[in-house]
């Protein structure tokens, strides 16, 4: 599927770290040189040509990402410097304000670090008390055992659409039909989701969402910050500076812009937003549905073929994401990653940047295999045979 425009592809190079970042598309590349070598301007500060290109060429972005996500106002999306910034401005720019000591944060044991630890910080402040949601027997999110953990005292749920270790694809619709009923802010960090299955703010009832640029095809240093319109105008900026504000005076009084403005404070990523727009592009126009049936079609199979290496265990069979977790029985997983790059096959090992999950998993690492568009049935073909050989890990990995 679109190998050809992905150039880094040409060779021998198989890429199974699409969860870590995704690679990307000539498309996306070339529209940043553009910018840089075309018409480089600041943005809403000129009056030039270029100047008024670059304001179209980002602002157009804006509405791009509100169709992606399908929200209701293009004044609800925030550009930002990725999923990490977006969820830290939640945490501090939004809930440091309202939230007692007695409320309760619901999140998962599977969650990444951004995730996790602006809440833990928030609730070492006296705003909130961090508490888990039980995962089933297969380390998955159910929608029963949400409705179990929520009591009386429960402000905020907040979880991955898919885990980033797991895979698990949880159901963000009930889940958020749950909230609306109960009242519970719903944050979503969509890092994983977005450019694998389709998001839609406002049927899951989101009241915040975040998601990276660079796992969608798109540049590192952008991200987004979805928030539901009166959210935003309660949320505060976590930086302050040029373009975020109507005036200030010498007496220290200063009015911010509305947002998203005033959350963009300072000259903001141009060309990574302008990329970010080509990247969306280029995802619709081959589906995000497709592209779920590609890489889960894939993960099955690639789970089938390593039921056949016996040293092998998986941790995640049922998920129905293209994320595969597994180990060498007795191999500790950055060994396996090497060998595995001795046959130029890129895989990521380590916790995920997930580290309470190792209390779910009794096991600190594992070796994760994350599928994208772009990856073929050969592709794995090749993997289950350099696993099969794998009794010569050590010879190569020493
Ligand atoms: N969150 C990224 C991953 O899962 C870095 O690898």
């Amino acid at each position: 599927m679109n190998r050809d425009d992905f150039p880094i592809l040409n060779g021998d190079f198989i890429y199974f770290d699409n969860s870590a970042t995704t690679l990307k598309p000539q498309c996306v590349v070339d529209k940043m040189v553009d910018y840089y070598s075309k018409y480089t301007s600041n943005i809403h500060r000129g009056d030039y040509d270029n100047a008024i290109k670059t304001n179209k060429e980002y602002d157009q972005v804006r509405d791009l990402v509100k169709d992606f996500i399908h929200a209701g106002d293009s004044k609800e999306i925030v550009f930002t410097s990725g999923a990490t910034e977006s969820l830290n401005m939640i945490a501090f720019g939004f809930f440091k304000s309202i939230l007692k000591e007695k409320d309760e944060i619901l999140l998962t044991m599977s969650e990444h670090a951004s995730n996790v630890l602006p809440w833990q910080v928030l609730e070492r402040d006296g705003c909130g008390k961090v508490k888990y949601i039980p995962l089933d027997e297969n380390h998955e999110l159910t929608v029963e055992n949400v409705k179990k953990a929520i009591t009386s005292n429960t402000k905020v749920i907040s979880i991955a659409h898919i885990s980033n270790v797991v895979g698990d694809i949880r159901d963000i619709v009930e889940i958020g039909k749950i909230c609306k009923e109960k009242n519970i802010y719903f944050v979503v960090d969509a890092a994983q989701s977005v450019s694998h299955i389709e998001v839609d703010v406002v049927s899951a009832n989101v009241s915040f969402l975040a998601f990276s640029g660079h796992k969608m095809v798109g540049p590192t240093g952008v991200g987004v910050l979805y928030g539901k319109r009166e959210l935003l105008k309660g949320m505060v900026p976590l930086k302050y500076g040029g373009g975020m504000n109507q005036s200030f005076e010498i007496d220290g009084s200063y009015v911010l812009k509305e947002a998203p403005i005033k959350l963009e404070a300072g000259t903001p990523p141009i060309a990574e937003v302008i990329g970010l727009g080509e990247a969306i592009k280029f995802i619709q126009s081959i589906g995000v549905s497709k592209i779920h049936e590609h890489e889960y079609r894939l993960k099955k199979y690639l789970i089938d073929k390593l039921k056949d290496i016996p040293n092998i265990v998986v941790y995640n069979k049922n998920s129905k994401s293209g994320i595969v977790a597994f180990n060498i029985k007795g191999v500790f997983p950055q060994d396996t990653s090497i060998y595995l790059n001795h046959y130029h096959i890129a895989i990521r090992a380590g916790n995920h940047c997930a580290k309470v999950l190792k209390e779910e998993l009794n096991i600190k690492n594992t070796c994760r295999v994350s599928l994208y568009l772009y990856n073929t049935k050969e592709e794995v073909d090749k993997l289950i045979e350099v696993l099969k050989n794998s009794e010569d890990i050590f010879k190569v990995v020493i």
